[in-house]
């Protein structure tokens, strides 16, 4: 019985998708608090892979309910597509899923404003947004236009759509873009209602009544720490809070009320779309990591940018976080390395830097401190306990603790449930 919270704990892709998965097994309800189709976490079960955005890892685990947050942005079309998936290969939703009535809507001209910012952001501002709608669609939140799912299921919903149709459609046609097809935008929406109404729900009660029924709660963090948008390297970030204060504004649940948090960092670093990275490796080294890791984004399928571990993001992050514990992964995936590093501070302007600036201009600045370690060189992909590792990769994952002040309690070494090495915390 308890109350976790997994965080992505670098710019996101740590394999979060994957532990939730593991963790699943021990949980009753799996809860999505924030981000929305942007979101791309992976589960390999044995030769099957999904890709989940919307839906919790968690629904690939039978009788497990599964939560949509308020903090979540929801695109009706995408996850109906994403219910037919899981649906056609033998995982139906009915009665598992439940969408928060308070979480916002995705409509086609948040993706087409998402579009249009990015083509007109100079070559050098762009963010490498997935194009999904996400900042417009929390911008209208902000800005208390947006529509929820608890206006999809009211009768004046055709009304309330329609009045941000043409408000919006003039802001498209004035930056340049199509306007949406306002009637075919009311068609798929409304029948996108009628599909989803029987899981729209007050997900606040049905969460906090599973909690004080003594019921484990698992939160599914999306994207990562550095793309928060208070916290992450703003402005090239994402639009909520991936943070874990996002469990409790995204789903309803209290502070006190959670019990742990655990968060996700790969062996290595990486990073989609625009924006510093101070420990990227732009050489062959990079390359490597990017083809043994098979790193190319789960949603956009774009090459994601390698690097070495930053143990400066990763100790900010456990800071913000109150990460109790790592799950760290990947770690395979520097098996065939000579040498491996470790950024343990930054310096910038001749100065020593141990956290991460909030001026982006100074952060571009920072060049890594490493300390190097000599790589183990062989594989790591069969051990199953984490006394069997090769005792340089043990001294990797305990000097990555010791610099970070968190130990590890899982460590994966492989994509499948059963890569996957539970540590024992040493009392
Ligand atoms: P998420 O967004 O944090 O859920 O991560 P993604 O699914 O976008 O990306 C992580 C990728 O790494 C996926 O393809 C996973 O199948 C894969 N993966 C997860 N853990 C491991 C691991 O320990 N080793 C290897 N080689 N791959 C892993
Ligand atoms: P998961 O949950 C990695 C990145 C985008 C872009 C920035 C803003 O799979 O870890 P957005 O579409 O959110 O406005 O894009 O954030 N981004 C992610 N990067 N993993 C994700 O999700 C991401 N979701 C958004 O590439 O740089
Ligand atoms: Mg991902």
């Amino acid at each position: 019985m308890s109350v976790t919270v997994l965080v992505g704990s670098q710019w996101g892709d740590e394999g979060k998708g994957k532990i939730i998965d593991v963790l699943t097994r021990e949980v009753d309800v799996v809860v999505r608090y924030q981000g929305g189709s942007n979101a791309g976490h992976t589960v390999e079960i044995g030769a099957q892979r999904y890709v989940l955005h919307l839906i919790p890892s968690g629904i690939l685990h039978e009788g497990k309910q599964c939560v949509i947050g308020n903090g979540v942005v929801v695109d009706p079309v995408a996850l109906l597509k994403e219910i037919d998936e899981l649906t056609e290969r033998g995982m139906p939703t009915e009665g598992r899923l439940h969408i928060s009535d308070r979480a916002h809507i995705v409509f086609p001209y948040h993706k087409a404003l998402d579009e249009s910012r990015e083509r007109l952001r100079a070559k050098d501002s762009k963010i490498g947004t997935t194009k999904r709608g996400i900042g417009p669609t929390y911008g209208d939140k902000a800005a208390r236009t947006g529509l929820r799912m608890a206006d999809l299921l009211d009768p004046h919903f055709g009304t309330l759509l329609d009045e941000r149709l043409v408000e919006k459609n003039r802001i498209l046609t004035a930056l340049g873009a199509e306007p949406v097809d306002a009637s075919e935008v009311q068609r798929a929406y409304a029948q996108a209602g009628e599909r989803l109404a029987p899981y729209i729900t007050d997900t606040v009660s049905l969460l906090n009544r599973a909690v004080n029924d003594g019921k484990s709660v698992l939160f599914e963090g999306a994207q990562g720490t550095m793309l928060d948008i208070d916290f992450g390297t703003f402005p090239y970030v994402t639009s909520s809070n991936a943070t874990a204060g996002g469990a409790c504004t995204g789903t309803g649940i209290a502070p006190h009320r959670i019990d742990r948090v655990i968060g996700v960092v790969k062996a290595y670093t990486t990073r989609v779309g625009e924006g510093p990275f101070p420990t990227e490796l732009a050489d062959e080294t990079g390359a490597l990591l990017g083809r043994e890791g098979r790193e190319f984004g789960a949603t956009t399928g774009r090459p994601r940018r390698c690097g070495w571990f930053d143990a400066v993001v990763a100790r900010f992050s456990a800071m913000l976080n109150g990460i109790d514990e790592w799950a760290i992964t990947k770690l395979d995936v520097l098996d065939s390395l000579e040498t491996i590093r470790i950024c343990t501070a930054y310096e910038c302007g001749g100065k020593r830097c141990e956290t991460i600036p909030a001026n982006i201009r100074t952060l571009e600045q920072c060049t890594p401190v490493y300390e190097d370690f000599e790589g183990w060189q062989c594989s790591t992909k069969e051990v199953s306990r984490f006394e069997d590792l090769p005792p340089r990769a043990r001294a990797y994952v305990d000097r990555l603790c010791e610099l970070t002040g968190v130990p590890v309690g899982i460590l994966s070494v492989g994509p499948r449930r059963d890569s996957t090495l539970r540590v024992r915390a040493e009392a």
